[in-house]
């Protein structure tokens, strides 16, 4: 099914997103900076991180629209919400370089990837 296979497109972006913030935590606590190909990947993955949180949205919104096909209370349509408001602190803290913004789009990005299960292990908890 098409929304389905939008669904897991939109969770690897999900999960492409997070990724640097994570090896540059295993960075710190394993390898702390020794490994030079690990620094690489995650200067790569940083590039690759605002237009990802943009792709995101688009498919993210599809697949909802594929998948509900309406407006209505559904996790689906809260995580997208989250997921929104995190792209757009991101986007206000590359502009105005306010680390409570950043501070901000950290925590958000946190309760996007809590929606996220919320959404993928009980989808109706709303409705
Ligand atoms: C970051 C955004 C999103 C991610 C990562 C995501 C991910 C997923 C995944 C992995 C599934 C399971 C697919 C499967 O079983 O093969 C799913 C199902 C579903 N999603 Fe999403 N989704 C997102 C946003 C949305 C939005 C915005 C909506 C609706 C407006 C939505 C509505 C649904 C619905 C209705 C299902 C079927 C759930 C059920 O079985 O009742 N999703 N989603
Ligand atoms: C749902 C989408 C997004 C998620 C889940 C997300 C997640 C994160 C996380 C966890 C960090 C912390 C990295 C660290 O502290 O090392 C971060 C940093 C950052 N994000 Fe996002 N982000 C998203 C979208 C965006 C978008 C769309 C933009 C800009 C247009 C953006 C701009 C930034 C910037 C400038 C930083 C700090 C510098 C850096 O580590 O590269 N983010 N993001």
């Amino acid at each position: 099914m098409p929304y389905s296979i939008l669904g897991w497109v939109s969770t690897g972006l999900l999960a492409l997103l997070i990724l640097p913030y994570l090896l540059v935590q295993i960075n710190k606590a394993f390898i702390k900076g020794k490994n030079k190909g690990l620094l690489k990947v995650i200067r790569f993955l940083r590039k690759l991180h605002k237009p990802t949180g943009i792709v995101l949205l688009l498919v993210a919104a599809y697949h909802g629209y594929l998948a509900l096909g309406s407006i209505r209370l559904h996790t689906g349509i809260v995580l997208f919400l989250f997921a929104l408001a995190t792209v757009v602190l991101g986007g206000s803290f590359y502009r105005l370089k306010d680390k409570k913004l950043l501070k901000l789009h950290r925590v958000l990005s946190l309760m996007t990837i809590v929606m996220f299960f919320i959404h993928f292990f009980f989808p109706r908890l709303f409705s």
